[in-house]
């Protein structure tokens, strides 16, 4: 086996963005791209030399051929022991469980999430801590900033390695363990949930649910828990089985995305409960029958009953949410007599709060969900979470939410979503909006009056560290948002994403069409940001 040093030149565009660092899969496949990026990992994280790494990926196209590429590069970098999910898979989440279950070093997780994969497609790469959680800002920018400047990487000459056979290898004086990309994920779930009732719930006959894996990760791992231990029947996992091309889909769990398993919800053969997940297994869609539960309000929802849970009976130490996410957790908070953090987007921020037990659930309005038993969100977990719930209030979905707006107030929401759009006109917007948020507070916008308009900025409470320009918010006095942000997961030009939200405390009113009551809020918000002079866009994208 050996060890050769490769001669290479720096790029200028790796720095990782929301998620990682994402490219097309043309790019990732140019000579050196992947290698680079991959050494300047080792290069910073100098304790996985000797150490252990976790590897795995969501299976989309470039997937095998790139974790090839990183064990012969990790051997050749002297990593001790590389855990590789079987045929180089492994879900977002259960790379975390890995990651912290077996003490590691951190790991290399491939995936671009639910941007569409295939030779066209979307390709990522990203290296998440020993904590299980994605690398906080301080370790992306180390290993951007060794991108910049590095001019060779190691690796070895070895025939291709057997992904696909559970058991140990070894390459050089590296131990490379092929493990059961599901077990330990499983394991974890188990102890979390109260899995004897949820049999029951299936077992009765009078319940049924579809779960829709989008042919992306959470195939096996859907089947596995759902069918095998849980008892559900089979088919409850539909488009199961993981493509390299996710079926030409798009894996997002939404009801623009998620279309097939939102039709299985209505109509006479309707089913009880249904959901979907992302290309990497972290994103959840949670429906009722004839019923959407917004991914803000599912937070709130979990953190309200968490006492009903086995994994959570305890009690919850705090929330947070993300800040484009509506306040619904909030309210939930200040009646636990709970903290409640309002981060910037992407999880990564929720890692330290975690850590330091200053919260146990989190979730983003972007189909997110999680909490403390990994450092991911966390798609399987949140619909396990649901099924436990259902098992033990005995009630529908749309029971369950109703009750909860009616106790809470319903916090109406929507998401505009402007994809493509040209980079400098989307800089622009946003650089006009800052110009103007100091004249904002105070001043009515239809009938609306301003309270605050800022820029976010946030302070993480654990190490200090500072996050600015995290998005524009524009709050009024009656509780109701508009937030502008650009995306930092796109890989074509820039998306101008507006988050709408209105509050509804009056029970008469919660049960409104959620795009009437979103209209004066639609049309301050595009209005505000001169969206269409500024862009062309009449309409946006995506609305979710
Ligand atoms: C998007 C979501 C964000 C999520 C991220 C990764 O990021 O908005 O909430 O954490 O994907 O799944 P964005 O493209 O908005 O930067
Ligand atoms: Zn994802």
């Amino acid at each position: 086996m050996e060890i050769s040093t490769i001669k290479t030149q720096a790029f200028s565009d790796q720095r990782p963005g929301t998620s990682g660092l994402r490219k097309k899969v043309t790019i990732f496949q140019a000579p050196h791209y992947l290698e680079n990026f991959v050494q300047s990992i080792f290069d910073t994280r100098t304790d996985l030399k000797g150490g252990t790494l976790v590897l795995g990926g969501d299976g989309r196209h470039y997937n095998r051929q790139a974790i090839q590429t990183i064990i012969r590069m990790a051997a050749a970098n002297g990593v001790a022991r590389v855990i590789v999910g079987q045929g180089g898979l492994l879900s977002t989440p259960a790379a975390s469980c890995i990651i912290r279950k077996y003490r590691t070093n951190g790991g290399i997780i491939l995936s671009a999430s639910h941007n569409p994969g295939g030779p066209d497609g979307d390709f990522g790469i990203k290296f998440n801590t020993p904590n299980g959680g994605p690398a906080p800002e301080g370790v992306t920018e180390a290993i951007y900033a060794r991108t910049r400047e590095i001019g060779e990487y190691r690796t070895l000459t070895s025939g291709a390695i057997d992904l696909d056979t559970i058991g140990m290898l070894s390459l050089g004086n590296t131990r490379v363990e092929i493990i059961d990309p599901v077990a330990d994920y499983a394991a974890l779930m188990e102890a979390l949930f109260d899995f004897g009732r949820i049999r029951q719930l299936f077992d009765a006959g009078l319940f049924r649910m579809r779960f829709d894996a989008m042919h992306a990760i959470t195939g096996p791992y859907a089947k596995h828990i759902l069918e095998e231990m849980l008892g559900a029947e089979p088919g409850t996992v539909i488009n199961g089985i993981p493509r390299e091309d996710f079926g030409g889909g798009h894996p997002d769990p939404n009801l623009v995305h998620a279309h097939e398993v939102v039709a299985l919800t209505s109509g006479r053969k309707a089913v009880d409960f249904a959901a979907a997940s992302d290309g990497d297994g972290d994103r959840n869609m949670i429906l009722g029958r004839d019923f959407f539960v917004t991914p803000s309000d599912s937070l709130a929802v979990i953190a309200a009953n968490a006492h009903h849970i086995k994994g959570y009976a305890g009690g919850i130490s705090g929330v947070a949410r993300s800040m484009p996410t509506s306040q619904a957790v909030d309210r939930v908070a200040e009646m636990l007599g709970i903290d409640c953090y309002e981060t910037p987007t992407g999880w990564k921020f929720f890692g330290n709060l975690l850590d330091a037990n200053r919260i146990t659930l989190c979730g983003e309005e972007s189909f997110g969900t999680g909490s403390n038993h990994v450092r991911e969100k966390d798609g399987l977990w949140a619909v396990l979470f649901w099924l436990n719930l259902l098992a033990v209030r005995k009630q529908s979905v749309k029971e369950i939410v109703q009750e909860h707006w009616r106790r809470f107030g319903r916090n109406f929401y929507t998401r505009y979503d402007y994809e493509g759009i040209d980079t400098e006109a989307a800089n622009g917007l946003i650089t006009r909006l800052q110009e103007r948020l100091a004249d904002l507070p105070g001043s009515s916008l239809d009938s609306y009056t301003v309270d605050y308009a800022d820029s976010f900025a946030y302070t993480d409470p654990v190490d200090g560290s500072v996050s600015e320009n995290q998005g524009i918010r524009i709050g009024f006095t009656d509780g109701s948002r508009i937030v502008y942000r650009l995306s930092g997961t796109g890989t074509e030009g820039a998306t101008l994403r507006v988050y709408l939200e209105a509050y509804e405390p009056d029970r008469e009113k919660q049960g409104r069409k959620t795009a009437e009551v979103m209209k004066p809020l639609v049309g301050i918000a595009t209005g505000l940001a001169e969206i269409e002079s500024r862009t062309g866009r009449r309409e946006p994208t995506v609305i979710t």
